[in-house]
């Protein structure tokens, strides 16, 4: 959509978490097409399971800023998405998803058996997993908006650093404990992005056939 955009790999180089903003909106455009990428994201099984929740309004930005123990980013950045994780989503009939990839041909009628079966998602209940699953899949959807941010000239920050019920009651969902919040990104724009703080020289991260840390 822009000829300014940045490569997957020039973004993934690029981006930096940015803690301050100038208070510039996003265009609506632009966070139309970041959004639309964000649910591009891949998640187990296609379950897609997180959802993002935009929040702009200045009430809900300081809201996000209180839960997030008076970080700033929330109550600069003039957006704020905060991925939520359906760890129950698994359970509903979900025929669109499958009614979708078997349209396409996408899948097969035995993936899509076992996609009906939810045999996978059993197992990860009966180990205590179906959060972590549905976690991992609105973290990876962070990630892509992250990267998308960066490639169409946006700053970004993830955030970790919050009170999840106060999070949960700034969305308006205090009393829904089957939903998790996962993680908030602040999206808008700044005139310095930050250094970069450095990583560990590879052979310290990057193992060959066996973990040798
Ligand atoms: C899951 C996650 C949560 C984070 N939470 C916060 C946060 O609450 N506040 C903050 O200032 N930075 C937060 N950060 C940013 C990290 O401090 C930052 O990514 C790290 O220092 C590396 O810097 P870089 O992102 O510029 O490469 C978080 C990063 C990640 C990946």
């Amino acid at each position: 959509m822009n000829a300014q955009t940045l490569s997957v790999p020039a973004a993934i180089r690029a981006r930096r978490t940015v803690r301050h903003y100038r208070p510039d909106p996003v265009p609506a455009e632009l966070l139309d097409e970041l959004l639309d990428l964000a649910t591009q994201a891949p998640s187990a099984w296609n379950m897609q399971d997180r959802s993002i929740v935009v929040v702009s309004s200045e009430t809900g930005r300081k809201a996000l800023s209180e839960a997030a123990f008076g970080q700033p980013q929330p109550l600069e950045a003039p957006v704020v998405l905060v991925f939520v994780a359906e760890t129950a989503a698994w359970e509903a009939a979900n025929t669109d998803i499958s009614a979708q990839a078997t349209g396409s041909g996408a899948w097969n009628e035995q993936f899509t058996a076992m996609f009906e079966s939810r045999a996978e998602f059993h197992s990860l209940r009966d180990r205590g997993l179906i959060r972590e699953n549905a976690v991992k899949n609105a973290m990876i959807a962070a990630t892509y908006v992250m990267l998308a941010a960066t490639s169409l000239g946006l700053a970004s920050a993830p955030m970790n650093g919050w009170d999840p019920e106060l999070v949960k009651q700034a969305i308006g969902i205090a009393d829904r404990d089957d939903l998790a919040i996962t993680v908030m990104v602040t999206i808008g724009y700044t005139d310095a992005p930050p250094p970069h703080p450095g990583r560990r020289p590879r052979e310290r991260t990057v193992h060959t056939e066996l973990y040798a840390g």
